[in-house]
């Protein structure tokens, strides 16, 4: 994905304390409701409700968050490119286990996302 390392992106994502804000499976921790849950991240349609949810369009987000959401209470977190890919990759690991993503931009109705696990208040680890 992008050229990111997705265990070192589980651990960006640990280091600069994202779960303070979001839900997030496989970092400890990460349990927040401030901001949304990124659960099943490989099967969102649309990023900060106005990109397509390209891996792109997300590296670009994570580096630099007021610049496509002015006003956002997302801060900028200062991720490097690198880390930002990594954390990427991390991300799109998540509801990619048994189901194909969801193409960037692509809306689906309830009944077109395919078999899907029950939503889960809190992560597992
Ligand atoms: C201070 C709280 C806070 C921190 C820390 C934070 N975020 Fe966010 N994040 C938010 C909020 C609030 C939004 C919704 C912003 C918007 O749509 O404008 C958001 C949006 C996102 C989105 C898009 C979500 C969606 O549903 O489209 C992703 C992905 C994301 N954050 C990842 C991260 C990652 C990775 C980190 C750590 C590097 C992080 N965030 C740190 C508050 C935070």
């Amino acid at each position: 994905m992008a050229g990111g390392d997705s265990e070192r992106g589980r651990l960006v994502a640990l280091n600069y304390g994202c779960g303070a804000c979001h839900v997030i499976p496989g970092v400890r921790g990460a349990v927040s409701w401030a901001g949304p849950p990124l659960m099943e991240w490989s099967r969102r349609g649309y990023l900060a409700g106005h990109l397509p949810n390209s891996p792109e369009n997300l590296v670009a987000w994570l580096q630099n968050p007021q610049a496509i959401s002015p006003g956002s209470a997302m801060p900028n977190l200062g991720l490097t490119e690198t880390e930002a890919r990594d954390a990427a990759a991390y991300l799109f690991t998540l509801g990619a286990e048994r189901l194909p993503p969801v193409p960037a931009g692509i809306p689906l109705g309830p009944d077109q996302a395919g078999q899907r696990e029950e939503p889960r208040i809190r992560p597992r680890a």
